[in-house]
């Protein structure tokens, strides 16, 4: 039995001409970190929300644990616990009031409540302001009280939308390190996220959406295959006359300014000596999964 087992999942909003999700079928297995990629409005939180049973699909059926969304949303969500995208704390309640609360609506007692608040706001390094009304606090501490909240349930299948969004770089850490522990405990997590090096740090596999419709999914692994260069040079557009380029590899566009070319380690002598020679700017990396999403999303618009 799948976490999470999407069949023919599509979704068109009320008033709305375009599907915001299409046939999309998915499979999570439980015990897994899944993370899913795709440009704003790709579909990924109506597909989050479908699951969470906050949305009913146009058409098509989502099963959690074997249960279904929509005949059986009830006990769908004895499973689970969700970040929602855009959430936000309500003001007059301190961060341990929205912790603490929400774990004893969940049926824990209060001394486990007790614990698990105080661990999870220390993990998230909120205990300092664990007494501050939400209003007082900054726009990231915010954020993390709706993670905190989540992350100290017991569900089974955590939904986290974005939920490092507005966080500095050691709290996405702390989150991090909060998620690959629920996955240690067997849980099962679906993430979204913009942040590619949180997608290849977390993810057991990447789901990669584009306009309702799943593209492609694997492993990091999987997905570096998809493109055979292992090196990228960016380069300011019209610099380097485009047929020449072509013969050492792909070329993408980013943004209006900037040109990224994919190309092997035995051509980047010749090019650098190019650019050098012309007195343009550039710089060389290793490919990551960033190339990967914006090669494979701007070649399918
Ligand atoms: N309540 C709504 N009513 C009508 N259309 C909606 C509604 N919510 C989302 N949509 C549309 O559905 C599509 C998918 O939106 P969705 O919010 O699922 O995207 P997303 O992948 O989560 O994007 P982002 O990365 O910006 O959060 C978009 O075209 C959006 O405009
Ligand atoms: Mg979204």
């Amino acid at each position: 039995m799948f976490a999470i087992e999407a069949k023919n999942v599509s979704k068109r909003y009320r008033g709305s001409t375009i599907y915001a999700l299409q046939e999309l079928n998915l499979e999570i297995p439980s015990n897994q970190i899944y993370t899913l990629l795709g440009r704003n409005g790709a579909g990924k939180t109506t597909f989050i929300r479908i699951c969470a049973t906050q949305l009913t699909p146009s058409s098509g059926t989502v099963e959690i644990f074997g249960y279904d969304v929509i005949k059986d949303a009830n006990m769908v969500r004895k499973f689970i616990s969700v970040v929602p995208q855009e959430g936000k704390p309500l003001r007059a309640l301190t961060p341990w009031d929205h912790v603490y609360n929400w774990l004893q609506i969940r049926g824990e007692n209060k001394t486990h409540a007790k614990i698990k608040t105080t661990e999870i706001l220390e993990k998230l390094d909120l205990i300092d302001v664990k007494d501050k009304p939400a209003m007082y606090l900054s726009g990231g501490m915010k954020q993390k009280i709706l993670v905190a909240m989540t992350m100290a349930t017991d569900s089974q299948l955590l939904f986290l939308d974005e939920p490092t969004i507005g966080l500095d770089p050691l709290s996405r850490r702390q989150v991090w390190s909060t998620i690959q522990d629920r996955k240690k405990e067997g849980k099962t997590i679906l993430l979204t996220t913009h942040y590619m090096d949180e997608a290849e740090v977390l993810s057991d596999r990447i789901i990669i959406v584009n306009n309702g419709q799943i593209i492609t999914q694997g492993t990091l692994q999987d997905l570096r295959k998809l493109i055979p260069q292992n090196i990228r040079m960016e380069l300011p557009k019209n610099s380097i006359d485009l047929e020449q380029l072509h013969s050492y590899g792909n070329t993408v566009e980013i943004g209006k300014d900037t040109l990224r070319i994919y190309t092997y380690e035995s051509s980047i002598k010749e090019l650098s000596e190019i650019a050098l020679k012309n007195n343009i700017p550039f710089n060389i990396s290793p490919i990551t999964l960033d190339d990967i999403f914006v090669s494979l999303v701007s070649s399918k618009n």
